[in-house]
């Protein structure tokens, strides 16, 4: 006869296990822990979207210093916004992130409310995001689910299904609902990010140092490499690029681009609409967006004579898609 099957704890008893935990092995220095307010969590949380903590920690310093709350990153130009944030990749984050101080300040008299039903309402942040500022600027209680909580959880509670459906994520957030902490969120909330960040990580979870190993679904049936399901992405299609490279000593010949175009107003080496005939191959890249890969190729090919030529010490000042500025970075050192 199998063992009986321990149930999950009940919410107060799995706060208390969880931020317990977190208090004596959670992570307590990161910068965004320190004086949060509700402009310092959402600049930490966008960036945190596809981007991992310790790319994250310099870029975030930098940040604050220059646009240091609402006003001025909404005074700021586009231009500037997008260079600060050269090197993270998704620009879109972060033209969402200016979006979203402009409308704070003009509509919001540059103050947020710890509500998740008026964060909501902030261009770009989902309800992650007004729950993070909930929990960690004010340390009200308020649900959050990201690809850590849903992880933990699926495997906590053992829930199975594809939790890319709306049918699990609804469930996942409905429990993440149930079982928030109505004191202490704030600890609560970092302990779920922890515990997925840590102990219970996508390959090789560290099951021994969980604290509610015991009452894990997924552990005691043997599922946690199992959990959470999702199903299998179709594969996505190729597309060819083609693109023209004028360097020398002094610099590369760049075009801002268009605001419809991919990688929108984007400081990029010229794109051709056709695959170039007459000009020398300089070499290739690949890049994967959300819906296509790219196959793109690199023609050597000679500017007109007003074209811009951006010196190489000012690359760092120009917003360049992440395979242009590896592209032209490994070039530059050849030079
Ligand atoms: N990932 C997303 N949000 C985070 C946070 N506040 N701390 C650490 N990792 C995170």
């Amino acid at each position: 006869m199998n063992d009986p099957i321990i149930p999950p704890l009940a919410p107060v008893a799995l706060h208390h296990a969880l931020i317990t935990w977190q208090q004596q092995n959670g992570r307590h220095d990161l910068p965004w822990q320190q004086q949060p307010t509700p402009y310092s969590v959402l600049v930490s949380e966008i960036m945190l979207q596809q981007t991992q903590v310790a790319t994250v920690i310099p870029y975030y310093q930098r940040w604050l210093e220059k646009f240091p709350n609402f006003e001025s990153l909404a005074a700021a130009s586009e231009d500037d916004v997008l260079a600060l944030w050269q090197g993270l990749g998704y620009y879109s984050r972060a033209r969402n992130l200016h979006r979203a101080a402009q409308f704070v300040v003009a509509e919001r008299g540059g103050i947020l409310p710890p509500c998740s039903e008026q964060l909501r309402e902030v261009p770009g942040a989902g309800p992650y995001t007004a729950g993070a500022i909930c929990a960690f600027a004010f340390d009200h209680p308020a649900p959050l689910v990201d690809g850590n909580v849903t992880r933990f959880f699926s495997r906590y509670f053992g829930i199975t299904g594809d939790v890319t459906s709306s049918r699990v994520s609804k469930h996942i957030w409905q429990l993440a609902d149930d079982y928030t902490a109505l004191q202490n969120n704030r600890v609560y909330a970092q302990a779920l990010l922890d515990m997925g960040a840590t102990v219970c990580t996508p390959s090789q979870p560290q099951c021994h140092g969980c604290p509610v190993q015991s009452s894990c679904n997924a552990w005691q049936t043997d599922r946690v490499l199992q959990l959470p399901e999702k199903k299998k992405k179709a594969p996505i299609p190729t597309r060819a690029g083609w693109f023209g490279l004028d360097v020398d000593p002094t610099g590369v010949v760049l075009v801002q681009r268009d605001a419809a175009a991919v990688w929108p107003r984007l400081w990029c080496l010229p794109e051709f609409t056709e695959q170039p005939t007459k000009l020398e191959l300089h070499g290739e890249f690949r890049h994967t967006f959300s819906h296509y890969k790219l196959n793109a190729q690199v023609f050597t090919y000679q500017a007109a004579a007003d074209s811009r030529r951006v010196p190489w010490q000012e690359l760092t000042d120009y917003a360049l898609p992440t395979p242009i500025r590896r592209y032209l970075m490994a070039l530059k050192k050849k030079l």
